[in-house]
């Protein structure tokens, strides 16, 4: 079997233990007798606890809500969830499909994977509030396909990840050579811009749909988002965690130097997107009560400086000293919102999660 089988039999990476993350010898068994980034295993582990169930939350007010509101509210909500819906529709169908050729370490490939599969859960989740909440879904399907506005949102993103998607199968099939720095560039920067979507444009979408809740209608589609927020922090982390290994080798700091300039235009492309929709979604009389064009995009860039620490970018936007939004700290710590049950469905739980908590006790049946 060569190199490009599904199941690489020149593998020697199980001898030597060196399982680099990309672009190393091609896998065969999946291997955790070596496990090189065991950190990348525990993300993995914190999402599978934190599983649940697009349909756990009963959205019968919600649809109510969404049927009696004003025009104001249910344009934004509708314009927020065609956003959210089509990113996670990309979200889903990227991240380990567009990996997948370049994956050479377990812990990484059980972590993407694991990912992808919450990104299937995100997307069915928003499908279904729309299915179940609107009165016609057809005008959110309009909203996300015909809307220059919705669409223009992501083009950069959506840019990256055709790119890598070539890449992918020109390396699968041996048009380029897997140590090619044009190769392990157009990687890294699709892992920046997973980032950047991450870590800014969701972040951002959520606080529209928490600062709806804040008024107290939607609060079953909140329920539902929240566990999205929840879960997006968590795959924050995980892109997080990937960039730091990558970043710690030399051979990766060097390209990343060489990209630097197509880095910061990935991250101020993002940015300036974001900041070009809030003046849209606040544009024709629309308003939301407690949030502002201003204040959103206070939070875009409040978010996008963390990107630009992280990766030790000078960042050349307005520093936001103080954290804009602190009511979105409710919404994105689970354990913060107070939950009645007989009042609201409870979302706040972990799976597969038993403390050993009688260690040593002997119990005889
Ligand atoms: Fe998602
Ligand atoms: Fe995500």
């Amino acid at each position: 079997m060569d190199k490009k089988s599904v199941f690489n039999a020149d593998n020697r990476a199980w001898q030597t233990g060196h399982y680099p993350l990309f672009l190393g010898e091609p896998l065969a068994l999946y291997d955790s007798v070596h496990t090189p980034y065991p950190e990348l295993f525990e993300l993995y582990k914190l999402q599978k606890s934190m599983d649940w169930s697009e349909d756990e939350v009963n959205l019968e007010q919600s649809r109510m809500d969404l049927l009696h509101c004003s025009k104001n509210n249910y344009d934004i909500m509708v314009k927020t969830l065609a956003f959210q819906w089509e990113l996670d529709s990309v979200a889903s169908r990227a991240i380990a499909p567009l990996f997948a050729p370049f994956v050479s370490n377990s812990e990484l490939w059980v972590m993407l994977t694991k990912q992808s599969e919450i990104e299937n859960l995100h997307a069915l989740t928003y499908s279904e509030i729309i299915r179940q909440c609107l009165a016609d879904p057809k005008d959110v399907f309009i909203e996300v396909m015909k809307n220059e506005e919705v669409l223009n949102r992501s083009t950069i993103i959506v840019e990256i990840f055709n790119t890598l998607q070539e890449y992918g199968a020109k390396y699968k099939l041996g048009q380029i050579e897997r140590d090619s720095e044009e190769l392990k560039s157009a990687v890294l920067c699709g892992f920046i811009a997973l980032y950047c979507l991450e870590k800014i444009e969701f972040m951002s979408s959520f606080a529209c749909t928490f600062a709806l809740a804040e008024q107290n209608i939607f609060q079953g589609i909140a329920k539902l988002v929240q566990k999205i927020a929840q879960d997006e922090q968590i795959h924050v982390m995980m892109d997080e965690a990937v960039l730091n290994i990558l970043l710690k080798s030399p051979e990766w700091q060097t390209l990343f130097k060489a990209n630097e300039k197509k880095i910061y235009e990935i991250i101020h492309t993002v940015i300036e997107q974001e900041i070009n929709w809030n003046q849209y979604l606040f544009s024709e009389n629309r308003s939301i009560v407690g949030l502002n064009e201003k204040l959103l995009n206070e939070w875009v860039l409040y978010n996008a400086q963390d990107i630009y620490h992280f990766l030790g970018l000078n960042n050349p936007y307005p520093v936001v000293e103080q954290k804009p939004l602190r009511w979105m700290d409710n919404w994105l710590d689970l354990n913060k919102t107070q939950n009645a049950n007989q009042e609201m469905d409870n979302t706040n739980y972990r799976l597969n999660s038993v403390l050993n908590d009688v260690e040593g006790e002997l119990f005889l049946l």
